[in-house]
């Protein structure tokens, strides 16, 4: 087993990663939460069909008590009203402060459980079970946790720690093929960012379960280091994460949502930044046909779907500007396993490149 502990004083907590680590689940909570009786598993109905007898077998085994909320599937679960609804069946349950909520789910599920844990009773411990690929590798790391308004994705939320994570890349067996794309993305992106060793073991490799545990391990290790060093998102060390995500969210929102997932974005937001670099030289022509055919490799997009116009793509991000009244912050490859910050693309070269 893996152990990789995020490093936030007393805060701190470790992330666990191995193949078939749902089945002693409730043993390695019992061992972070001594004391606690209660736990509530939250999930959706997919899930909860494929591994949630699994996991509730494991922790009455531990000595909880457990409790379960079995929600729909879907990014509009990330809401106030469910979160309403879940406070009111915990509040039926007579949960106290001393009770755990455990995420067995993707991101959609992560966020709200750990929004809930953070604000009921003014907070209660956490565990998160990720069970997507992106889940395990960006959204189930680094505490963010909120809820979704109807004015836009994210906009009520905290910063808040779970007590400990647990990864079992064996749950992705079961995960159709799209989901597992957006996972890919964000990998790729990692090993661009950071980890040079982890482009070439993507490059290399003929077969994805092989060697699936260990990039995790590799992509859980970036990104709890920059938790560790900006927690809040402040410093601006947490900004090299956003690689692809500048033009990649403009995309996802022309398409309203439907479009794309959010790794073929995020892919095609990469290549616009690895193009921008080129352009600027900041970086050689091989390293946009190595991130190309990587991106390629995974099955996720490289070129921008017809019909769409740059001048709709800059406006987006003018609009987005606008809103937040920051400057652009360009995170621009400079080779691989290392990335530059700047404020000062042209939109001259924008034009171009798009
Ligand atoms: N907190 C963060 O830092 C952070 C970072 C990135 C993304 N996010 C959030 O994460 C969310 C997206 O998460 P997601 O991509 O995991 O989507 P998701 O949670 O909607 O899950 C995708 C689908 O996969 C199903 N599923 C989950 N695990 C499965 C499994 N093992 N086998 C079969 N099916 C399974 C789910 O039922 C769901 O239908 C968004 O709301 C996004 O805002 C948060
Ligand atoms: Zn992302």
């Amino acid at each position: 087993m893996k152990k990789i502990q995020v490093k936030l004083g007393r805060r701190s907590y470790p992330i666990l990663i191995k193949s078939g680590l749902l089945s002693p689940a409730g043993k390695l909570i019992r061992q972070r939460l001594l004391g606690v009786r209660d736990i509530c598993i939250i999930t959706d109905k997919d899930v909860a069909r494929l591994y949630l007898s699994q996991v509730t077998r494991s922790c009455r085994r531990a000595g909880f008590s457990v409790r379960r909320i079995i929600l729909p599937v879907g990014e509009t679960q990330k809401s106030l009203t469910t979160a309403k609804n879940i406070y009111q069946k915990l509040l039926k349950f007579r949960f106290d402060r001393s009770a755990v909520l455990v995420a067995l789910g993707g991101g959609v599920i992560g966020d709200l459980t750990g929004f809930v844990a953070a604000t009921y009773l003014r907070g209660v411990n956490f565990i998160q079970i990720p069970t997507t690929l992106l889940a395990q590798v960006d959204a189930g790391i680094g505490g963010k946790v909120g809820v979704n308004l109807s004015q836009g994705k994210n906009l009520v939320g905290a910063f808040y720690q779970p007590r400990v994570v647990l990864i079992d890349p064996r749950v992705l067996r079961s995960l159709p093929r799209r989901q597992m794309k957006n996972g890919w993305a964000e990998i790729i992106k990692y090993a661009v960012i950071k980890d040079g060793h982890l482009f070439k073991i993507l490059e290399r490799n003929k077969d994805i379960w092989s060697i699936l545990e260990k990039v995790i391990v590799r992509a859980v290790v970036i990104k709890s280091r920059l938790v560790a060093k900006d927690e809040r998102d402040e410093s601006g060390v947490r900004m090299i994460l956003n690689y692809g995500h500048t033009v990649g969210h403009a995309l996802e929102s022309l398409g309203q949502f439907k479009r794309h997932q959010h790794g073929e974005a995020v892919a095609l937001g990469m290549t616009i930044a690895a193009n921008l670099a080129v352009s600027l030289k900041l970086v050689g022509s091989d390293f946009l046909k190595r991130q190309t055919a990587l991106l390629e490799k995974y099955g996720l997009p490289i070129r921008l779907p017809a019909g769409l116009r740059p001048g709709q793509i800059i406006s987006k991000l003018k609009y987005d500007k606008k809103i937040s009244r920051k400057k652009l912050h360009w995170v621009l490859p400079r080779g691989i396993g290392r990335v530059m910050v700047s404020d000062k693309v042209s939109l001259r070269v924008l034009r171009k490149v798009l």
